[in-house]
């Protein structure tokens, strides 16, 4: 397996980092059930460094959320990795509000309310192993799904939806299921505790092939969906969100699984200028752990 090939950042790794990782992965092997991330959907782009003011219209991502305009300055502290923004695009939605396609979630921002549910919720029209909530998205990232898998699928790449939407409740068992298999510690670096998992919002979901032996595992990043979506993710307002090696930033081990929306231009601006974390792009501080 090559985790290096599927390592965007090009970041230098050590072999026990590797065998650590793996290991870690190895133990989670068969909890795919568990799938501890889940979904998202279509939008827009900030930076590390956004132009704070003087927001220009041309860049206005989708107007169909509800999300909040703000035009203040990151009040957290940028993360050390962040790298030099050169091209900032303004600040146009909330970090905070569940209903951004912007909002950052991470160990250190729960959702608010905890037991927050989209009001968008909706069916994914896309081939996918699960049913009932799971294969909901709320209807931004329901669209940006349906595009990005048909695309996928006029490459010949078989995509499906293997988790999308997670309530409060769901997201209970889910974590509960990880801490009685691993441990708590370990349970941490795979899954979200309850109202602070990005799939309660409705933008993120896990992406599988179809095929199963790879899901939801290490091997997943070298699968054709997976190398299908991280290069061209963006083009429909999707990142990995939990890359290799940045679990120092994001609180989690590699999930090439996991997309996460934040809009086209938003997408695009991140790969365009290598950010990798939302932590980074967006100047908020870095989430290895809870407070
Ligand atoms: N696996 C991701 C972190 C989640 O549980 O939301
Ligand atoms: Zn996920």
């Amino acid at each position: 397996m090559c985790y290096d090939c599927a390592n965007p950042s090009g970041r230098a790794e050590t072999a026990t980092s590797r065998r650590s990782f793996a290991r870690f992965l190895a133990a989670g092997a068969g909890l795919t059930v568990l799938a501890a991330c889940t979904p998202g959907a279509p939008g827009a782009a900030p930076s590390s460094g956004f132009a704070s003011a003087s927001a220009s219209p041309s860049l206005s991502p989708s107007p169909t959320t509800t999300a909040e305009a703000t035009t203040a300055a990151p009040a957290r502290p940028e993360p050390s990795p962040t790298p030099s923004p050169s091209s900032a695009l303004p600040r146009q939605f909330s970090l905070t509000d569940p209903s951004s396609p912007w909002v950052v979630v991470n160990k250190h921002r729960p959702l608010v309310p905890a037991d927050y549910v989209p009001a968008n919720l909706v069916p994914t029209a896309v081939a996918t192993t699960v049913s009932g909530e799971a294969a909901m998205l709320n209807s931004p990232t329901a669209a940006a799904a349906e595009a990005m898998f048909a695309a996928a699928a006029r490459d010949g790449v078989a995509m499906v939806l293997a988790s999308g939407y997670r309530s409060y409740g769901t997201q209970v068992v889910t974590y509960n299921g990880y801490v009685a298999s691993r441990g708590q510690a370990d349970a941490d670096t795979a899954s979200a505790r309850p109202g602070y998992s990005e799939h309660q919002t409705g933008w993120a979901f896990d992406i599988a092939d179809g095929g199963g032996v790879c899901s939801f595992q290490p091997c997943f990043a070298d699968q054709p969906a997976a190398v299908w979506a991280k290069a061209n993710g963006h083009k429909f307002g999707f990142v990995v969100r939990y890359p290799w090696m940045l679990h120092p930033i994001t609180g989690y081990y590699y999930e090439p699984w996991h997309l996460r929306y934040i809009g086209v231009e938003t997408a695009t601006d991140m790969v365009t200028r290598g950010i990798n974390t939302l932590e980074e792009y967006f100047g908020v501080e870095a989430a290895p752990g809870y407070p």
